[in-house]
């Protein structure tokens, strides 16, 4: 066990001794916990071996899971990167600092702990002061995950981290709620056709609007089609209680919904249900008296009509609907283009493969 010091920091003007400490105890190969715009990171010196093994440590993650090295702008790319193709040139220079994370062919320089023994190195320039500031004033490529434990949702709040991983890491920063609330977009351009790794507050529709050959990971590419991110198929975001994701236009999904989560109940499990306001507020009068008897409760995330709060908030209202002690998690998503194709993703991994389609083209409810 460590001791884990906390700092408050302002977001918009951080305590520049409050950032020289953590700058420095990421120098002496130390733990330090900082928000980004998209999630709060677990930092570490990415060139010190030592520093990065406390990483899978801590976090309790498997070594064959890559981690992502930020830096705090795109002049530092040449110094663990091999080169930059034009696409990736192209969406460095129009979303850096910001939620983008670019797979490159790594320098012999970034250590293969760091990259999980690939050829290749994810980098990114986060656009939060605090980061920045930090950046800059150690000097240093920081390696970063998600502060979470593995496999639990990543933190938006610093109560989250602390929850995790508090006595395992040394500082933590706290500036309040990230903005984003979802990861980073990754795009891979060590392969040929570019892949999106992995969607986030990027949208894929941005992407290609400026790089047009970007593929998306799943789809119809055929036995040959690029392998997924490692780490990208391992257990994420899970919740304790089992979610299962339901889909398909709104009316149908909200009506199967609450007739699963009525079974449910009837068969003795206490249902929470995690879906955006609109949703809610046509499901309240279908579930009335079982939410009355305290056998369901709700917890919403966002709205339809506001996709951004939405991301912002829903590893929050994941880790909140797991702590009111239900059994089984029933979700509804907010669609499947821009942001929502992120939101989605999310749900997904969290469902583990529990997905419910209602309702597509009118036909029967399955
Ligand atoms: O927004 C974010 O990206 C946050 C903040 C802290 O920057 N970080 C984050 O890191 O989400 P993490 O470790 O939770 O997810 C990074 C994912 C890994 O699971 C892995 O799939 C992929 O990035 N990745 C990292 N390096 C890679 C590499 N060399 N090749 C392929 N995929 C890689
Ligand atoms: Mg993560």
């Amino acid at each position: 066990m460590t001791t884990t010091r906390i700092l408050t920091v302002d977001r918009e003007r951080p305590d520049p001794a409050a950032i020289e400490e953590a700058a420095q105890a990421l120098r002496d190969g130390k733990l330090v916990v900082f928000p980004t715009e998209t999630v709060y990171g677990l930092g570490a010196h990415a060139l010190d071996v030592a520093a990065v093994q406390k990483i899978f440590d801590a976090k309790e993650r498997p070594a064959t899971d890559p981690l992502i090295v930020h830096i705090a702008h795109i002049g530092q790319v040449s110094q663990l990167a091999t080169g930059m193709p034009g696409g990736a040139r192209k969406l460095a220079l129009s979303f850096w600092a910001g939620p983008l994370t670019l797979i490159l062919k790594k320098k012999t320089e970034v250590p293969d702990l760091v990259t999980a023994g690939l050829p290749n190195v994810a980098l990114r320039v986060p656009s939060h002061r605090v980061a920045r500031a930090l950046m800059e004033m150690s000097g240093i490529p920081i390696a970063a995950p998600s502060a979470n434990r593995f496999s639990r949702p990543s933190p938006t709040t610093a109560a989250h981290v602390i929850e995790d991983l508090e006595g395992r890491v040394d500082l933590i920063l706290d500036a309040g709620p990230t903005d984003i609330g979802l990861e980073s977009t990754i795009v891979d351009f060590a392969v040929d056709p570019p892949v999106l790794r992995r969607p986030g507050g990027i949208t894929l529709e941005q992407v290609r609007l400026l790089v047009p050959e970007v593929v998306p990971q799943t789809g119809e590419e055929g036995p040959d089609r690029p392998q997924p991110s490692p780490g990208q198929l391992t257990r994420h975001y899970a919740p304790r209680a089992s979610l299962t994701l339901f889909e398909g236009s709104p009316n149908r999904v909200v009506a199967r919904l609450a007739a699963d989560a009525r079974t449910a109940v009837a068969q003795g499990s206490k249902v929470g249900i995690l879906a955006p306001e609109e949703d809610l507020l046509a499901l309240a009068a279908l579930i009335a008296p079982a939410a009355a008897a305290g056998k369901i409760a709700v917890q919403p995330y966002g709205a339809r009509s506001d996709i951004e709060r939405a991301g912002r908030e829903l590893f929050s209202a994941i880790r909140a609907i797991d702590a009111a002690g239900v059994d089984v998690i029933f979700a509804s998503s907010v669609g499947s283009d821009g942001l929502a194709r992120a939101i989605r993703d999310r749900l997904t991994r969290a469902a583990e493969g529990r997905v419910r389609t209602v309702g597509v083209d009118g036909g029967q409810l399955s």
